[in-house]
């Protein structure tokens, strides 16, 4: 036996979803049960419901759910027709299914810069991708604003250049449910916005889901008919190519349950991030959230010297301190993606960011006690 064992400090859990799972139990459990009850395990009436639920808590006309938030950006792209000859304007810097699915589309992703403060879409190099796409033959016709790690992006200054450019904006808030800029939510500040419901964000199901947020009733009604194999009016009419792209009931059922705490889970969040902020400035990079915006904190995310990041991490994973890196390497470095036009002048932010950022463990549950533990840790890691 390790005599060690029992001095290890407890591992700290980097999204503590058993918390939640906790504190919401019976309720998930009887909402589950009442599936099992009825059996309409497919587009049940939890579906609608967690629709009808999902649209009133951001303020959209139409929420269409799905079975995923990759699911959610393609079937976006494809009501629009996107495909082969057309550029989407998207950032580098986050995860791969943003342009993923331009590519699934058959569309051209041309990649962005990212602000060196918020780490969200750069629009002075939204501008200059435009410039790349036409050179290269290409017809820009949407851009993909990310919210990443749960601050929104200037939707503001991507709406001005999309309304000159004549883009259709589809927002990839997968990391920001929930979050608002200048007072409205995510979900509307867009003509169509993603979301993701997988386990780790913010409002996360118990598997995988998605939903597209929209006020444009013809839009929603062609993401319902394609999420269904492209049906028509009478079963099995097919009258375009579609996906099968549907929300589970069940995972709709644990959704409407999990919308309820909502709310107080932001509040929690937006109190562990601004601990954090308090405890850690002076000693690391600590995100900056702009005053126009509130944030879901999907993830606290810190920068730290580049080539001292392994090391912190190794010394906190020594302390039972999980740590995580989004993202080691920016989409036009990865195998996959590398060959896709980039703005003009490269993408220096998204390069260095790569670099030196990591996140901290970060949940509506995290104690301050165990987040003093935490910071405690950071500083010892850095030898402050
Ligand atoms: C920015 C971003 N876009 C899209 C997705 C895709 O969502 P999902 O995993 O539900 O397909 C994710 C999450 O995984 C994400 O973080």
């Amino acid at each position: 036996m390790n005599q060690h064992a029992r001095l290890d400090p407890a591992p700290i859990p980097f999204i503590d979803v058993a918390a939640q799972r906790r504190r919401l139990g019976r309720a998930v459990d009887e909402a589950v049960a009442r599936v099992l009850g009825h059996c309409q395990f497919i587009l049940g009436p939890e579906v609608r419901e967690a629709e009808a639920a999902l649209a009133a808590f951001c303020g959209a006309r139409h929420a269409v759910t799905c079975a995923s938030g990759t699911d959610a950006l393609l079937l976006a792209l494809m009501a629009k027709g996107i495909g082969r000859g057309d550029a989407v304007i998207c950032p580098s810097f986050t995860f791969a299914a943003t342009a993923e699915v331009v590519a699934l589309a058959g569309a051209t992703p041309v990649f962005v810069d990212v602000e060196e403060d918020t780490f969200n879409i750069d629009p002075r190099s939204v501008e200059r991708a435009l410039a790349t796409a036409r050179s290269l033959g290409l017809q820009p016709r949407v851009v993909i604003p990310v919210d990443l790690f749960g601050q929104p992006a200037d939707h503001d200054a991507i709406a001005a250049i999309a309304a000159a450019e004549n883009l259709f904006v589809l927002d990839d808030a997968a990391q920001a449910f929930g979050a608002s800029y200048k007072s409205r939510k995510l979900g509307t500040l867009a003509p169509a916005t993603a979301t993701s419901f997988f386990p780790a964000k913010p409002l996360g199901c118990y598997g995988d889901g998605g939903a597209v947020f929209t006020d444009d009733d013809g839009l929603a009604a062609l993401m319902r008919s394609l999420r269904v194999h492209g049906a028509g009016g009478e079963r099995y009419d097919c009258v375009r190519i579609g996906i099968n792209g549907r929300f589970d009931t069940i995972q709709a059922a644990v959704l409407i349950e999990k919308l309820k705490i909502f709310p107080e889970e932001i509040e929690a969040r937006a109190r562990v991030a601004e601990r954090y902020t308090r405890a850690l400035a002076g000693l690391v990079a600590v995100p900056r959230l702009r005053a126009d915006r509130t944030s879901v904190w999907a993830q606290y995310t810190v920068r730290v010297p580049a080539g001292r990041r392994d090391g912190v991490a190794a010394a906190l994973k020594a302390q039972g301190i999980p740590t995580a890196v989004y993202y080691p390497r920016p989409l036009h470095r990865q195998e996959a993606y590398q060959d896709f036009p980039l703005a003009a002048g490269g993408l220096p932010v998204s390069e260095r960011l790569a670099q030196e950022v990591i996140s901290l463990p970060m949940h509506a549950y995290l104690e301050p006690s165990v987040q003093d533990r935490i910071v405690a840790g950071v500083r010892q890691a850095l030898g402050g």
